[in-house]
């Protein structure tokens, strides 16, 4: 995307405002809500959103409704000057960035919640995370109302759970998922990577390259799920992680066990690294299973 002129909006009157300029022009409009500190892979989704809409707004709301009270609201890394820079530079159009009484006035008591989809994995070990997300993620969608939001895969029950609220509340927006984005070695970009010193950096890659390497094993057949997922625990605990939170093996989409070998599947994984924790996934199946690929 050109570099080109960002407005900054920090109420919803404003947002709706500036939004119904681009309606007149009959301009469609992409959504990207983040909690800032922005790396390639919030800007990967900006350039998916600008590649298929004419206007991509993005978010920056750290949502004080999604933290538990021992998790890291306080420390979450915030640089809204460098964010708004790299929004800049990436040419996204608008970046709606309300206050948390904008958000939450006095009063506000209504929750989205979703079950089923939200009773596992990060459900279990963030209570009160998915009830908080898909809150503030339902007053973003129908604050703006683009014609598609995009999230990214990393966190992809979020994404799931998104879907699934956006279809049974009727929201007439398409919620569509972004590719992880990693560096080089295989980590996942995530804002809370700022956490990590360079020791726990160094050992951080363990965790995809374990997810890869059982994923190709369940895939290949070579192992049983139960074993690839055994050898994969204990691959990131040599490498120094603990607790882990979870390493699954997941039906793609209901997120049930993954039993029946014909469904698409994913390994899902949250592990802590020292005081930080990391999760990611991977498909399971035609990318990593090693018979599947075109011989010569
Ligand atoms: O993934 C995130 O950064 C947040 O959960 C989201 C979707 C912006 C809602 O606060």
């Amino acid at each position: 995307m050109e570099a080109g002129h960002l407005r900054i909006v920090r109420t919803v009157s404003q947002l709706r405002e500036q939004i119904s300029k681009y309606r007149a022009a009959r301009e469609t409009l992409a959504l990207v809500p983040t909690m800032g500190f922005l790396h390639e892979g919030h800007l990967s989704l900006m350039r998916q959103g600008r590649a298929s809409h004419d206007r991509v707004c993005a978010t920056l709301f750290v949502n004080p409704r999604q933290f538990g009270p021992s998790e890291d609201l306080k420390t979450y890394p915030r640089d809204e000057a460098a964010d708004i820079a790299k929004l800049r530079a990436g040419g996204v159009d608008l970046l709606f960035a309300p206050s948390v009484t904008e958000m939450y006035p006095a009063g506000a008591a209504t929750t989205v919640s979703v079950s089923g989809l939200t009773d596992c994995l990060c459900g279990v070990t963030r209570p009160g995370f998915f009830d908080g997300m898909a809150t503030v993620v339902t007053k973003l969608l129908l604050q703006a109302l683009p014609d598609a939001a995009i999230f990214g895969e990393k966190d992809y029950q979020q994404l799931l759970v998104i879907k699934r609220f956006a279809k049974d509340l009727d929201i007439p927006i398409e919620i569509l998922g972004g590719p992880t984005v990693r560096e080089a070695d295989g980590v996942a970009l995530s804002s809370r990577n700022a956490y990590l010193d360079a020791e726990e950096r160094a050992r951080a890659p363990e965790l995809f390259a374990a997810l890869k390497a059982a994923a190709a094993s369940i895939a290949a057949r070579a192992q049983s799920p139960d074993a690839a997922i055994k050898a994969a625990r204990q691959r990131i605990e040599t490498a120094g992680f603990g607790p882990i939170d979870y390493l699954d093996h997941r039906d793609a989409e209901t997120l049930a066990s993954a039993e029946a070998t014909d469904r698409p599947s994913r390994l899902l994984a949250a592990a802590w690294l020292g005081k930080t924790r990391l999760i990611d996934n991977v498909v399971v199946g035609d990318d990593y299973a090693p018979t599947k690929r075109p011989l010569g």
